[in-house]
């Protein structure tokens, strides 16, 4: 059984578990700043098995009224295909159904993580901003 749920406070262990599972260095290797981030999230949605273990996870920036960007969202390398991405992203999307925007930033399909994550959003019904003359910028990002 896989159980969904809103959560405030993390454990730098099980975080790093999960986000070293999906090989995410970058925030591996800060994890106070990582559990930092989580706690300063708008919100935070889990999963976890019944015994509690920390299979996944979704984060959002908002202001509850117009916008809502995800974050993150990540399952643990083992319980990929199992429809807990599903889950996590269809919480939020009920949860945020209220506001204009609901958008996030992922890796390029030419990227080797790209064509899987594009098919799962796209299989959420998600788009991508160009094909609805929309544009995205952002500063460059050091190891994006
Ligand atoms: C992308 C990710 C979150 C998907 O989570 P998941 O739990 O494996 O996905 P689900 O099992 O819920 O799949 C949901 C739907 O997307 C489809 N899907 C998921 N991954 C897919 C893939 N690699 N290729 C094609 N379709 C895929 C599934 O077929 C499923 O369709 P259905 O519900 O209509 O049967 C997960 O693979 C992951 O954590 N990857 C590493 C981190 C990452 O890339 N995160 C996203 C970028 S921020």
């Amino acid at each position: 059984m896989v159980i969904i749920a809103e959560e405030t406070s993390f454990d730098d262990g099980e975080l790093f578990d999960l986000y070293d599972s999906v090989g995410w260095d970058v925030w591996t290797a800060d994890l106070p700043r990582l559990r930092r981030a989580l706690e300063k999230s708008h919100l935070v949605v889990t999963a976890r098995d019944d015994t509690g273990r920390l299979l996944g996870l979704a984060r959002t920036v908002s202001d509850d009224e117009i916008v809502c960007y995800v974050q993150e969202l990540l399952v643990e390398q083992g319980h990929h295909g199992k429809g807990i991405g599903r889950r996590l992203l269809e919480h939020l999307m009920r949860r945020y159904a209220h506001c204009r925007y609901f958008m996030l930033t992922t890796d390029h399909e030419s990227t080797p993580e790209g064509p899987g994550s594009h098919a799962f959003y796209r299989r959420l019904g998600m788009v991508e901003h160009h094909e609805q003359k929309l544009s995205a910028f952002g500063l460059p990002v050091e190891n994006p």
